[in-house]
């Protein structure tokens, strides 16, 4: 009896105090003010810089985070009609290539020289969270990669965390308004943290760094060109490139360190994000081996894809049948029928893409086999688990001695040097299938996902299996191709923040 007392003693002393209470998290007393322009107009916000927000590192100081908070929060003002206590947290995480991920300057363009996303944030009175993540090349100071799978999705949960811990000491911005945003590997990281919410999963890693005791689920994520899906993508990647027996992946071990070249006919290629795989000055061909390779992903892909269940708006399931055609297909190809119609109403001259069949004045078809041709073949077979073990996802699942691993069981069947799989649990941990589904995660309730219509560092097949999964788990999500881009992110911030503010307001 008097042990019970005790008990409800100590459990109301807790509850009486603050939620959360930091319990040993931090939160910097007073920023450092800044500002820059932005369209004409100044944008003022204080910079609370650099904080740990685990407290057990995994290296010096890898895993730090810097909040950004528009001024006028501090003198008790408005912005966008948000106040202090409304104003969403935009998360942008700077993952690229798998490679570690730093802290973000909204002073900064984004990598094609385009406004940053922090800065369009700032002014729209989002408190940014900008934090720093480890990636594939991470080492701690013995030496060892403490960066590899599933790192990188861990320490944006331990990001997470860290807000909700100080959620009372944060100058501004509402906790259950978390809005993650990431290109590429980091849009697969934005998808991913979206698709998680307290994973029981991750709690073991979580622990291990000492993330904060708190929620990982959040409001909305942002996500340009994923590259996930990471152990379906060789095979989705042939059904659309099987054709293609030339790529232009710049050849070099790891395959994502090379600096920009030139492309064939001169012109410079289109800005990449950091850190994804170069374009080669000119095309490589396929070797036999990879052409035979091609032909085998190709025919399994129908069997995933069907594996994956997929439905659409309507509840009709999408499915392939084994030469490839179906449900899915014509689905996938009424995305980027809806990314050219759109691209046609608004005056855009879309004749460069012989793909596509405009009969009075609409948009009525496209060729796949056309389309693949157009806009070439970017990796070689397999796109992703290279049977050498030298892309950089083999080098993402990795191990501490920084040995890559595979991560399908056909290419590591494959492998003239038997490089071993990564555990099957790790492999699960990147993959967002393995979670949204399960019944003890919360996913977040609004997705905005993009691909470009010329995007081919991973097929459109790819995000579009996610975006429905997703759709059909309960989750607004707004999923479209984008006209004329290929390989890039954060190049429509009027219409992602307009959609942000729609979905908080
Ligand atoms: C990225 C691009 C890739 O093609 C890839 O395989 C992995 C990552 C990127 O841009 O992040």
């Amino acid at each position: 009896m008097k042990k019970f007392a005790l008990a409800m003693g100590l459990s109301l002393a807790v509850s009486a105090a603050p939620a959360f209470a930091s319990a040993g998290f931090q939160f910097p007393k007073t920023g450092i003010a800044e500002s820059a322009s932005l369209n004409g107009k100044t944008v003022s916000w204080q910079t609370y810089a650099k904080i740990p927000y685990v407290k057990r590192p995994s290296c010096g100081s890898c895993q730090r985070l810097t909040v950004y908070v528009p001024e006028a929060y501090l003198k008790g003002g408005t912005v966008n009609g948000y106040t202090k206590e409304t104003a969403p947290i935009f998360l942008p995480n700077s993952v690229g290539g798998y490679m570690p991920g730093d802290i973000a300057d909204p002073k900064k363009p984004n990598f094609d020289g385009g406004e940053s996303a922090l800065l369009a944030a700032l002014a729209r009175g989002y408190v940014v969270v900008s934090p720093a993540i480890r990636g594939r090349t991470t080492k701690n100071a013995a030496g060892r990669y403490v960066g590899k799978a599933p790192a990188l999705i861990v320490d944006y949960k331990a990001a997470v965390r860290y807000l909700r811990a100080v959620k009372n000491e944060l100058p501004a911005g509402n906790t259950d308004r978390i809005i993650s945003d990431g290109t590429s590997a980091g849009g697969a990281l934005s998808v991913l943290l979206g698709s998680t919410g307290n994973d029981p999963r991750y709690l073991p890693y979580l622990k291990k760094i000492g993330a904060a005791k708190a929620r990982d689920d959040i409001f909305a994520a942002i996500v340009f060109c994923p590259i996930t899906l990471l152990s379906h993508a060789d095979e989705a990647y042939e059904w659309v490139f099987k054709d293609e027996t030339v790529y232009h992946q710049g050849k070099i071990p790891g395959g994502m360190m090379q600096p920009p070249k030139a492309v064939g006919n001169g012109a410079a290629p289109a800005a990449r994000p950091d850190n994804a795989p170069t374009e080669a000055a000119a095309g490589l061909p396929l070797s036999g081996k990879q052409i035979a390779a091609s032909k085998v992903l190709a025919r399994a892909f129908p069997a995933t894809l069907n594996r994956f269940g997929l439905k659409d708006a309507d509840g009709k399931s999408l499915t392939l049948k084994a030469d490839g055609t179906g449900s899915f297909a014509d689905y996938i190809r009424s995305l980027y029928i809806a990314s050219a119609e759109g691209a046609l109403k608004s005056g855009a001259d879309i004749s460069r893409f012989k793909c596509l069949t405009v009969k009075d004045g609409h948009v009525t078809a496209i060729d796949m086999k056309a389309y693949a041709k157009e806009v070439n073949r970017l990796k070689p077979v397999p796109a992703f688990d290279w049977f050498d073990a030298g892309s950089g996802e083999n080098d993402e699942f990795g191990t501490v001695k920084n040995t890559p691993r595979h991560f399908t069981a056909f290419s590591s069947a494959r492998d003239p040097k038997h490089h071993a799989m990564a555990p099957a649990k790790e492999i699960a941990l990147l993959d967002p299938f393995t979670s949204i589904s399960r019944k003890d995660v919360t996913v977040a309730p609004h997705f905005r996902i993009r691909h470009g219509f010329e995007d081919r560092d991973t097929v459109l097949a790819v995000p579009a299996s996610v975006a429905l999964k997703l759709a059909e788990k309960g989750s607004d999500v707004d999923f479209a191709v984008k006209w004329g881009k290929g390989h890039a992110g954060d190049y429509d911030l009027d219409s992602m923040f307009d959609w942000a503010d729609g979905v908080v307001k």
